[in-house]
C-alpha cells in the first residue's frame, strides 16, 4: 500500500518527509520520491529500493513538500514510475494512493491537448488535470480534476507558486497532524507521530487546504468542522494501527481488500479478460501454502459454476510428474509471486506448452514476468506471515473468474454477483462481533491437538483454518473431510481433541448434523460455525461461532474469516508470537 506524506512549517522538509516516509515502511513499498519547493521551482528526488539512513539524502532547502513510497499498481516499480509525479511544466507535484479506474481514457484526452506524460502511472494524469484547471487557485483547480476522476484516491499537491498543499480523500485514508506553526498530511498515524499527536482523520469527500499554522477543510462544497484526535499510541503501535499485531489489522482490512479487488474487475459487469480460457479442456491450478487451499475452492468454484473439469496440484508436487497438458490452463496462484515451488511450476508448465495465468498479489513479482496472463488481487501488502486478506481476495478474484466462464442462467449469475458486491459490509459484521469469537479462543486454546471437519467447499475452508491454527499458534490441527472420520481419524478423538465443525447451507448440512453427534458421541467438545439463522446446530455443540448467511458458495470468506480471527485470538491466549511464528517465512524463495 502506498504511502503519502505532505509538510509545510519552520523545518527542511525534505528531512522531515523522508524521515516520516521510513515510519511508513510497515506499509511495503517498491519505489519513493520527494518533491520540495525552493524558490518558485520544484526540486525531486526518486528513488527504487529502500530508503536507508535519511541524512544520504539532501533537497534544496525549502519548507513545503510532499513524498511517497510506492507499493506499484499501475507500472512497473522504477524511478520514472515513482511519485511525486509532475505537469508538463514542473509547476505541480502530485502524490497518490489508490486507483483511478478511468485513467486511460483520461491519458488519451489529455494527450490529444497536447500534455506530454513520462510515466506509465495512473497518478500522472491527475497533475495534468491540475494543470489544466489551474487558474490561480489550487484548491479549485484540484476540485475540478477530482470530479473527471473515477477511482479511489488520497491525493496531496503543491504547486510552486503556492504556500500551501491541497489534499483531497475518496476511499483511501489520509490524517492531517496538528502542530505548532507547522501541519502535516499523511496516508497514517506513524509518519506525524514524531512531530504531533493531534491529528484529524478525513473523511470520504474531504478536501483540505493547509497552510504552516492553519487548514480548512470542505465537504460537498461546504465548510466542515472534524474532530481533532490525540493519538495515545507508541509509533511502534501505530504502525499496527493500535493493532497488538499485524495479522490482526490485516484481517480488519479486508472488507476494504474485498472493495479494492472488486472494483478492480467489476464495474458494472465483471471486468476481466478471459481470452486465455478460448479453446481449453481443463484447469489446473498450483499453488503452496494458503494458495493452495485458495486452489481447492477455485477448482470448487470453476467446476460447480461453469463446467469445465479442473485439478489442484501441489506446485513443489507438479515439478516431479506434471501433468500431460493439452489445451490446459494453468492458473498459478501466489501472493507474493516468488514462491519458489511455484515459479518452477509455472515455468515447467508453459515449457510442455500450457497457458498460464498467475492470480498475483506483487506487481512486478517474478510471477508475473513468467505468466501469459496476470490477475492482481489487491491486498497491500502483507506483512504477518499468516496469510489472511491476500487469501480473501484470491477468493475474490475466483468467484469472478468462475462467474465469467460460467454458464449459469444470466439471472443467477447476476445475483451471485450482487451478493459479492455486499461481501465488504458482511465480513464487516464479523468483525463487529469477534469478542464472541475470542471467547471460544479461551475455550480452546489449552488443547494440543484439534480437528477441523467440513463438506463439500467446507473442507478446504477447513483445511486453511487448520493451518492457520497450527501455524500460529503451534497446535496440532488437522483437516478432514467430515465423511472420512469413520476411516480412521475417529481413533483421535475424545475429551482431548477438540473438533471444529463447518456448517454449509447447502446440500451437506443434514448429513454435517450427523457427522457433529457422532463426533460429540467420542465425547469432543465441538465449536460450529455456522449461519445466523440455523437455530438447529446449538443444539448438537458446544459453542457457535456465527456469521451472516450468504449463500453456500460465498461461506469460503465468512467461514474463512471466522476461522482466521479463532486461530489469532487462541494464539493470543497461548502467548504466541503471532505475526513471526518460528521456522516460517512470509515468502519461501527455496524449493
Ligand atoms: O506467496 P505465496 O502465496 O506463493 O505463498 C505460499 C505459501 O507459502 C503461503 O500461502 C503460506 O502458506 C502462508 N503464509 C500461510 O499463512
Amino acid at each position: 500500500m502506498c504511502g503519502i506524506v505532505g509538510y509545510l512549517g519552520f523545518r527542511r522538509a525534505d528531512q522531515v518527509i523522508i524521515s516520516a516516509l521510513k515510519r511508513l515502511e510497515y506499509r511495503g513499498y517498491d519505489s519513493w520520491g520527494v518533491a520540495v519547493k525552493h524558490g518558485n521551482g520544484l526540486e525531486l528526488i526518486k528513488r527504487v529500493g529502500a530508503i536507508g539512513d535519511v541524512e544520504n539524502y539532501s533537497l534544496a532547502e525549502g519548507n513545503i513538500g510532499i513524498g511517497h513510497t510506492r507499493w506499484a499498481t499501475h507500472g512497473k516499480p522504477s524511478e520514472i514510475n515513482a511519485h511525486p509525479h509532475t505537469d508538463c511544466n514542473n509547476k505541480i507535484a502530485v502524490v497518490h494512493n489508490g486507483i483511478i479506474s478511468n485513467f486511460q481514457s483520461l491519458r488519451e484526452d489529455l494527450k490529444s491537448r497536447g500534455h506530454e506524460f513520462t510515466s506509465e502511472t495512473d497518478t500522472e494524469v491527475i497533475a495534468h488535470l491540475i494543470e489544466e484547471e489551474y487558474r490561480g487557485d489550487l484548491k479549485e483547480a484540484m476540485m475540478k480534476a477530482v470530479e473527471r476522476l473515477k477511482g479511489s484516491y488520497a491525493i496531496v499537491v503543491m504547486h510552486v507558486d503556492k504556500e500551501e498543499l491541497v489534499a483531497v480523500r475518496y476511499k483511501s485514508p489520509l490524517v492531517i497532524g496538528i502542530g505548532d506553526g507547522e501541519c502535516f498530511i499523511a496516508s497514517d498515524v506513524p509518519a506525524v507521530l514524531d512531530y504531533t499527536n493531534r491529528v484529524i482523520y478525513l473523511e470520504d469527500g474531504d478536501i483540505v487546504k493547509m497552510w504552516n499554522n492553519g487548514f480548512i477543510i470542505w465537504n460537498n462544497g461546504k465548510e466542515v468542522e472534524r474532530k481533532i484526535d490525540t493519538i495515545p499510541w507508541s509509533i511502534e503501535d501505530s504502525e499496527k494501527g493500535g493493532y497488538e499485531h499485524f495479522m490482526l489489522k490485516e484481517i480488519h482490512e479486508t472488507p476494504r481488500v474485498i472493495e479494492d479487488t472488486l472494483f478492480e474487475y467489476l464495474s458494472e459487469d465483471i471486468d476481466i479478460d478471459v481470452s486465455f480460457s478460448a479453446g481449453i479442456s481443463e484447469i489446473v491450478f498450483v499453488a503452496c501454502g494458503t494458495s493452495y487451499h485458495a486452489s481447492l475452492i477455485g477448482r470448487y468454484l470453476i467446476e460447480k459454476l461453469t463446467g469445465i473439469p479442473a485439478r489442484v496440484e501441489f506446485a513443489s508436487e507438479f515439478i516431479y510428474n506434471p501433468p500431460p497438458i493439452s489445451r490446459t490452463l494453468v492458473i498459478a496462484i501466489t501472493q507474493s509471486g516468488e514462491t519458489a515451488d511455484t515459479l518452477e511450476a509455472m515455468r515447467i508448465a508453459k515449457k510442455h506448452g500450457a497457458r498460464v495465468v498467475a492470480i498475483v498479489n506483487v506487481l512486478g513479482s517474478t510471477a508475473t514476468r513468467i505468466a501469459d496472463y496476470i490477475l492482481y488481487t489487491r491486498a497491500g501488502p502483507e506483512i504477518s506471515v499468516a496469510a489472511t486478506k491476500s487469501f480473501i481476495a484470491q477468493l475474490i478474484v475466483l468467484y469472478l473468474l468462475a462467474l465469467k466462464l460460467s454458464k449459469l442462467p444470466g439471472s443467477e449469475i447476476e445475483k451471485l454477483i450482487e451478493e459479492l458486491r455486499i461481501m465488504p459490509e458482511i465480513v464487516r459484521r464479523i468483525l463487529e462481533h469477534e469478542e464472541k469469537i475470542e471467547q471460544i479462543a479461551e475455550e480452546i486454546a489449552n488443547f494440543e491437538d484439534m480437528m477441523y471437519i467440513g463438506r463439500g467447499i467446507g473442507v478446504p475452508i477447513a483445511m486453511e483454518g487448520a493451518l492457520k491454527m497450527k501455524e500460529i499458534s503451534y497446535i496440532h490441527a488437522e483437516a478432514y473431510p467430515a465423511g472420512e472420520l469413520k476411516h480412521g481419524p475417529f481413533a483421535l478423538l475424545g475429551k482431548h481433541t477438540p473438533v471444529i465443525a463447518l456448517l454449509i447451507p447447502d446440500e451437506t448440512y443434514e448429513i454435517m448434523l450427523n457427522n457433529i453427534k457422532e463426533v460429540k458421541a467420542r465425547e469432543s467438545l465441538v465449536v460450529a460455525v455456522a449461519d445466523e439463522d440455523d437455530a438447529e446446530v446449538e443444539k448438537y455443540v458446544d459453542f457457535v461461532i456465527r456469521v451472516p448467511k450468504t449463500n453456500s458458495v460465498f461461506t469460503a470468506v465468512t467461514h474463512s474469516v471466522a476461522l482466521q480471527l479463532l486461530a489469532y485470538y487462541t494464539a493470543r491466549k497461548r502467548g504466541c508470537e503471532i505475526d513471526k511464528p518460528r521456522n516460517l517465512a512470509k515468502s519461501v524463495t527455496v524449493e
